[in-house]
């Protein structure tokens, strides 16, 4: 295992171990970011901008626009713009957030974010992070909070009462699914038991506390595995690893003609259309804003969106070892194959011929392999931002992925090979000119 490829395993684990929520994994890549020399732009300041600068702009706390300013004119170089998300599904917690049954047991009261796999998330120890609106002399802020400790648990019904657990899977989203807390204690009324957590962990008053977003994450952290440590299992690969080979690409990238971009955009589990999702005027805002500073016209602006291209990066389904026939009969990414191009005849996914050619011509640049995936006809599969991407931008979009399995899984697994191909593919498109 090479020095550099090492380098790059761990950072990537440990930006998955450290970023539970989409909060945090904008938090933790601004400080990559600013590392970097990358500087912070408020959306609500004025921009002065400079070519070749290197600059971010964070939106809702949990989206973030990352850029190098091209030395080129960008009506003609335009934008090479890699997508990505910063959410996971999991389980969020409820306004209403404790609930007490007559047997004195103390459970959290959750909702199901996006499409999880929920049997995952039973007997494990579970901890809680997000953010929390708190006032403080009279002016609304926003903290992060992690409370990175083992104090929640689903338990599984035993077999003896659930014969058929083995044969049926499934379980009710409503009652099935909430988390053990605590016991009752006389005296607490249910609305306090999570409020002493947080004041307990942040010193936060009760008083102060206006509103919270929470997520439950799993306690234990993410590994390597496999003979040779070349797998990965852990929380959230999908899709922190692509904006992790992102941030990893545009941090290393020499400046170019065209300017270089990472979108990483929240809510994709849930639809994205959101202020700070794909589905939103977000990237439009940015490019805008990029080409008026550099002062350009709007002629200027739409020669640079027509000559801009972009990448979808979400992960990809690899054959599964168990369940081979899930996949078209010539369509078999594996792990460690390299990145993989997603194709749909419906456009769930955004790739055409032209844009799976310059992603391609990337990968051939770097030297490393790629895939191809179609879902088997009888399998509807997932979407991604691509479709959204390049609908509201008209600026063509190819979707790719490393090959994972578990998808959705409290743990997914993938092979670090696939990552580490991805951020080599993502450099070469950085830093190769327009098509
Ligand atoms: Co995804």
């Amino acid at each position: 295992m090479s020095k550099n490829y090492q380098k790059f395993a761990e950072g990537l684990l440990q930006y998955l171990n450290d970023s539970p929520t989409a909060f945090h994994a904008v938090e933790n890549a601004a400080a990559i970011l600013t590392e970097s020399g990358f500087r912070e732009l408020k959306e609500t300041e004025a921009w002065s901008l400079e070519r070749g600068g290197r600059y971010f702009v964070v939106k809702n706390s949990s989206a973030m626009i990352a850029f190098t300013v091209g030395k080129g004119d960008p009506a003609k170089e335009g934008f090479h713009i890699i997508g990505a998300h910063t959410d996971s599904p999991g389980l969020k917690i409820k306004p209403g957030a404790c609930t007490v049954t007559p047997d004195g047991y103390v459970k959290m009261n959750v909702e199901v974010y996006g499409g999880a796999i929920l049997q995952t998330w039973f007997d494990r120890p579970l901890a809680l992070a997000g953010r929390l609106i708190v006032r403080e002399e009279g002016v609304l802020r926003e903290k992060l909070v992690q409370i990175d400790k083992p104090v929640f648990m689903i338990p599984n019904l035993c077999i003896h009462f659930n014969r058929d657990k083995n044969e049926k899977g499934s379980c009710n989203r409503q009652t099935e699914i909430l988390p053990l807390f605590s016991m009752k204690k006389e005296g607490v009324e249910k609305e306090e038991y999570l409020s002493a957590l947080l004041q307990e962990e942040t010193g936060i008053e009760v008083a102060d506390l206006v509103d919270y977003e929470l997520f439950l994450y799993e306690y234990q952290k993410g590994i390597f595995t496999g003979q040779g440590q070349e797998f990965i299992s852990a929380s959230r690969i999908d899709d922190l690893s692509m904006v992790y080979a992102g941030l990893t690409a545009l941090t290393e990238a020499e400046a170019g003609a065209g300017c270089q971009v990472l979108a990483a955009f929240d809510n994709e589990e849930v639809g994205s259309t959101t202020a700070q999702g794909a589905n939103s005027g977000l990237l439009l805002h940015v490019l805008n804003r990029i080409c008026k500073n550099l002062g350009m016209t709007d002629e200027g602006y739409f020669q640079a969106v027509a000559n801009s291209t972009s990448i979808s990066a979400d992960l990809a389904h690899a054959v599964h070892p168990n369940y081979s026939d899930k996949h078209d009969t010539e369509s078999r990414p594996v792990l460690g194959g390299g990145p993989v191009i997603k194709y749909s005849a419906s456009q769930r996914y955004a790739t055409t011929a032209l844009s799976a050619a310059y992603f391609v011509e990337a990968c051939e640049r770097a030297g490393v392999p790629y895939q191809k995936f179609v879902n088997r006809n009888d399998i509807a599969g997932g979407s991604t931002i691509g479709p959204a991407l390049s609908g509201l931008t008209t600026i063509p979009a190819v979707d790719m992925g490393a090959p994972i399995l578990a998808m959705h899984s409290i743990r997914e697994f993938g092979a670090v090979a696939d990552m580490e191909y991805t951020r080599r593919a993502f450099l070469a498109y950085y830093e190769g000119g327009r098509l």
